[in-house]
C-alpha cells in the first residue's frame, strides 16, 4: 500500500512531552481535551505560584488526577519549577519517590510566569548535578532574556550563549530542548550524539512568522517561542517527521482565555490540545510520511525519558472535514481552539 491509499492508522497511544494545565476551572476545561487521545503528558509547573518543591507536586498531581474525566487513562508526569533557591535534596527525593519525571529551566522573564526563573545558572549548578547523576531530565525554555536581542534571535542565542556552556559544565545531564522554532535549534540537536533531545509543537509545525504579522495582527498565533521564518518550519517539518528518535512531540497546549489574549499585550500561548492529532496527522500526510507518525507522537518521547511506549493504540481515519469547536467555554471566558489554516480530514475514531 502506498502512503496516498493509506485511510486508516493505528499507532500507539501517544504521549505529550509539554503540556499546559493550569489549575482550577481552567485545568476542568482543558484536561478531557488531552485525556481523550493521550496517555500522559509533561505537566509544565508555571502556576502563580510556581510548583517548586516536591510537597507542591504532588498536590498539583492530586488536583489533576481530582479533575480527571470519568474513566479517562491518563498520567500525568510532573515537573519542578527551578529556581535559584530549589534544595537539590528535595529534587533527589521527589524523582526517587517517582513524584517528579523532569525539572523545568525557565530563564527568568522568558516567558508566562518565568519571574522565579534562573538569573545566575551557577547557582543551579548543584541541582543540576544530582539531576545529572540520577538521570533526571532538565526540560529547558531555550530563549535568553536580554531585551538587547532581537526575539526572532533568542533561541539560537540561548544555544550559543548559554546551552553549549551549560553542557560544557554536566555533560551527563540529559536535556529537552523545549519547543525548538529554528533551523538552528534542530541542527544543534542534530549534531549532539548523547544527552540531548528536542520536542516540536503542533503549531510551529504549521505556522510561521507571517500567520502572527501578516494582514492584520493575531494573537491566537501569539506563543513563545514566537514562530519563525517559514525555512524555519521546514526544517522542524524534517525534524519530526524524519523518525529521529531525538525528535518527539511536545505540543506546548497553553491556553488562556480570549480576554487575556486580545489586550494590548496579551498573553503568549496556543490552545493545541483538542485537534492535535488531526493537525499532526495532516502534517504527517502532506510529507508523504505517515507512518512515522507513530515514533514522533508515541515512541521517541518515552524512549528518551526512559518510560515504556504506551500499550494502547488509537486509531486515526480520514474522511470528511473533522468538526470541532472554535472555542471552549470556561468560566473567565472562551477559549479558542487553534486554528490550523485548512481542513483536517483524520479524526480520532478509537
Ligand atoms: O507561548 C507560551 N505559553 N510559551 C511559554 O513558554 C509559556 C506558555 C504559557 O504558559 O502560557
Ligand atoms: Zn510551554
Amino acid at each position: 500500500m502506498t502512503e496516498t491509499d493509506i485511510t486508516r492508522l493505528t499507532i500507539r497511544r501517544p504521549d505529550d512531552w509539554h503540556l499546559h494545565l493550569r489549575d482550577g476551572a481552567m485545568l476542568r476545561a482543558v484536561l478531557p481535551e488531552t485525556t481523550r487521545h493521550f496517555g500522559r503528558a509533561i505537566i509544565m509547573p508555571n502556576l502563580v505560584p510556581p510548583v517548586v518543591s516536591g510537597a507542591q507536586a504532588v498536590a498539583y498531581r492530586d488536583r489533576i488526577l481530582a479533575a480527571l474525566p470519568a474513566g479517562a487513562n491518563f498520567t500525568p508526569l510532573m515537573t519542578l519549577y527551578l529556581t535559584e533557591e530549589t534544595d537539590p535534596t528535595d529534587v533527589r527525593r521527589a524523582h526517587a519517590d517517582g513524584i517528579a519525571t523532569a525539572v523545568k529551566l525557565y530563564p527568568a522573564g522568558a516567558t508566562t510566569n518565568s519571574a522565579s526563573g534562573v538569573r545566575d545558572f551557577d547557582k543551579v549548578r548543584p541541582v543540576l548535578e544530582v539531576m545529572a547523576e540520577i538521570g533526571m531530565p532538565l526540560c529547558v525554555h531555550g530563549e535568553v532574556t536580554d531585551s538587547a536581542i532581537d526575539i526572532f534571535d533568542r533561541e539560537a542565542v540561548f544555544i550559543d550563549k548559554v546551552l553549549k556552556p551549560l553542557r560544557k559544565k554536566v555533560p551527563d545531564l540529559k536535556i529537552v530542548m523545549e519547543h525548538v522554532t529554528t533551523q538552528n535549534a534542530v541542527d544543534y540537536v542534530r549534531d549532539s550524539h548523547k544527552n540531548l533531545a528536542a520536542t516540536i509543537t503542533t503549531h510551529h509545525l504549521i505556522i510561521n512568522r507571517n500567520h502572527i504579522l501578516a494582514g492584520g495582527i493575531k494573537p491566537h498565533y501569539y506563543c513563545l517561542p514566537v514562530a519563525k521564518r517559514e525555512a524555519h518550519r521546514i526544517a522542524l517539518v524534517q525534524a519530526a517527521i524524519s523518525g529521529d528518535k531525538r525528535f518527539f512531540l511536545g505540543t506546548d497546549s497553553a491556553p488562556h482565555t480570549d480576554p487575556a489574549k486580545l489586550q494590548p499585550c496579551g498573553c503568549a500561548g496556543i490552545f493545541t490540545a483538542p485537534n492535535t492529532m488531526s493537525c499532526l496527522t495532516e502534517v504527517f500526510e502532506v510529507a508523504g510520511k505517515l507512518k512515522k507518525l507513530e515514533a514522533f507522537a508515541s515512541l521517541n518521547g518515552p524512549q528518551f525519558y526512559g518510560l515504556p511506549p504506551n500499550d494502547a493504540t488509537i486509531t486515526l481515519e480520514k474522511g470528511a472535514p473533522v468538526t470541532y469547536p472554535a472555542t471552549i467555554p470556561t468560566d473567565d471566558g472562551p477559549l479558542t481552539v487553534f486554528d490550523p489554516g485548512f481542513d483536517l480530514h483524520w479524526r480520532v475514531v478509537d
